[in-house]
């Protein structure tokens, strides 16, 4: 089926596009802000924010888009039951995560309200769980997609 398969393209390059920049970020440059002082640690932090931020949203909402459109194409909410594979489940439940993040608390500023963004173990530690789960949703999303599960 033509449409679905380049909604899958779409949706596995918008995966590519924010995990990736997650990955980035997350083992490789908050190690090395960490490593500055802390008003120029805010400030790098901040920088990054300001490019990666706009670019996470809009490949996280190509994801959601093409995700509920191939799930309606092929057995809508049906195929969230678990016995129907637990891994849309998953990859539902990181996409939710992530908008929760990028669209709720960011802009709110919560990470920097709550204090999160002072503590560098902490707000990496944050990335690092974040990351393994969506390495997780693609893991099993490719696995379970070929009846792996
Ligand atoms: C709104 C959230 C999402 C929905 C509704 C959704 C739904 C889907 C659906 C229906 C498929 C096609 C499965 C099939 O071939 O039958 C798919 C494929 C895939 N999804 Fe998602 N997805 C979502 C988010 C995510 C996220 C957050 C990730 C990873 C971080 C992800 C990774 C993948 C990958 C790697 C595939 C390709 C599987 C293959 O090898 O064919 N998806 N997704």
């Amino acid at each position: 089926m033509l449409t679905f398969d380049i909604l899958l393209a779409t949706h596995v390059l918008g995966v590519v596009w924010w995990v990736g920049g997650v990955a980035m970020v997350t083992a490789t440059l908050l190690p090395i802000f960490n490593g500055l002082p802390p008003p120029e640690r805010l400030q790098r932090i901040r920088q990054l924010e300001h490019r990666f931020a706009h670019q996470a949203r809009a490949a996280v909402m190509l994801v959601g888009i093409t995700g509920f459109w191939m799930l309606g194409l092929s057995g809508g909410l049906a195929r969230l039951q678990f016995a129907h594979g637990w891994w849309i489940d998953l990859m539902l439940l990181v996409w939710v995560l992530f908008s929760a993040m990028l669209f709720v608390a960011e802009p709110l500023r919560l990470p920097a309200r709550l204090g999160l963004i002072h503590k560098p173990r902490a707000f990496l530690a944050l990335h690092a769980v974040l990351l393994v789960l969506a390495l997780a949703a693609i893991a099993g999303g490719v696995t379970g997609a070929r009846g792996g599960f």
